[in-house]
């Protein structure tokens, strides 16, 4: 079999003392002999699930054989709402038939769903084995492959038992967003946007200029937007690795986002799509508090229109919102936390008066 030869675009580093690690942006990184060699141990379990396997399981099974390493494929259900205790138990299960000691190598290849529950594995299985993170979606390369939250979902609250859990090393393979549908494509773009929004308003515009060429997938506006937000994010967790105080701004858009999620039932809308949405709200109450400028709020809603995101919410019900925010990891007290745009690329992580929540629920969601 031919292949073109793997390009590396940027190689960065998540500086956390014994815990760092590389994060190696490129393409045709799976075929890449020499790279996957480098990988922790000798036996690998690639946990994956059924619409990513037919594309790149062989694919890289087969370079990872050709490194010396032996494979332990472990295909799972597709899917938001298999993000679960019954797919987590399923990855123990299959370690435990095929006899996986404490040397296996949890390898994520997948999306978020994928990432974040192969993280989990890998924090509790025996007590914790070492993780790579071989991210196939824009969403889980740009966002949820990076910092070390891992987690499976609750009926009540999403991501709601999980752990920190850093990988070793982190494997972003641009050549597999060829075959990613245009809607998750748009979904990534939404984690994208927020990196801009909460923290560097230069990267903000640039979104704004390049948005439709991302949207082509232009290959250097892809890499460059990938790049960009793996800087800000590896940064914001070298500060602050266990949300301690700073990372909860990389929620923006998540206290809305995950009711909607959560409201509508899991898989309804994507994530991405989700905190688009949520990120509409959120700025909608930033104003109402005075914090950012109707002009801004308009630009914000523009860019995640541009990017092919829905910035009107479903109308969950004012009390069904509240119940949804109520259980939420930021709150305090009983007290709901959002984060708010004070002002464009920079955040106040706050609470609300009621009058002024009531009023963006109104605002934002279907009549
Ligand atoms: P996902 O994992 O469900 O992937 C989206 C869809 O694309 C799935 O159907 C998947 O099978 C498919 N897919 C994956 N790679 C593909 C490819 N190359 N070509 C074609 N199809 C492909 O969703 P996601 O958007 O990647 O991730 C969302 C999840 O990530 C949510 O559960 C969210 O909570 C989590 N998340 C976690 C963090 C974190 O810090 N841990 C951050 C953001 C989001
Ligand atoms: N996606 C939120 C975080 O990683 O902290």
């Amino acid at each position: 079999m031919s292949h073109t030869p793997a390009s590396i675009f940027a190689q960065l580093n998540v500086d956390l003392g014994e815990r760092s690690y590389p994060i190696i942006i490129g393409s045709e990184l799976l075929t890449d002999v020499e790279l996957i060699r480098s990988l922790p141990g000798k036996r690998i379990a690639i946990v994956t699930n059924t619409v990513v396997a037919p594309l790149y399981l062989e694919r890289l099974s087969a370079t990872l054989e050709a490194a010396g390493k032996q494979c332990v494929p472990i295909v799972l259900p597709d899917g938001e709402e298999e993000k679960n205790a019954e797919n987590l138990m399923a990855i123990f299960t299959a370690l435990l038939e095929q006899k996986c000691d404490r040397k296996i190598t949890l390898l994520a290849l997948g999306g978020g769903v994928i990432g974040d529950m192969t993280g989990f594995a890998a924090a509790t299985y025996m007590r914790g084995v070492p993780f790579v993170q071989v991210p196939t979606t824009l969403l889980a390369q740009v966002d949820s492959s990076v910092g070390g939250k891992t987690a499976i979902n609750h009926p009540l609250g999403k991501n709601m038992i999980g752990a920190f859990y850093q990988p070793q090393l982190v494997l972003a393979d641009t050549a597999t967003l060829a075959a990613l549908p245009d809607r998750e494509l748009s979904a990534g773009l939404a984690e994208v946007i927020k990196h801009g929004a909460i923290i560097d308003a230069a990267f903000f515009n640039w979104l704004e200029e390049n948005i439709y060429l991302l949207r082509a997938r232009d290959a250097g506006a892809l890499a460059y937007a990938i790049r960009r937000s793996c800087e800000i994010k590896a940064e914001v967790v070298r500060q602050d690795e266990r949300e301690s105080g700073l990372r909860a701004i990389l929620n923006f858009g998540h206290t809305f986002g995950h009711a909607i999620e959560a409201g509508l039932g899991y898989g309804e809308w994507l994530h991405g799509e989700a905190v688009g949405c949520g990120m509409v709200m959120a700025a909608d109450l930033s104003v109402r508090m005075g914090y950012l400028s109707p002009a801004e709020q308009a630009r914000l809603v523009a860019l995640v229109k541009a990017a092919g995101l829905p910035t009107t919410a479903p109308n969950l019900g004012e009390s069904r919102w509240l119940d949804l925010m109520e259980v939420d990891k930021k709150n305090e007290g009983g007290q709901i936390k959002f984060i708010l745009l004070k002002p464009l690329g920079s955040t106040s992580i706050t609470a609300a008066p009621a009058d002024l929540l009531s009023a963006t629920l109104t605002a934002c969601t279907h009549p």
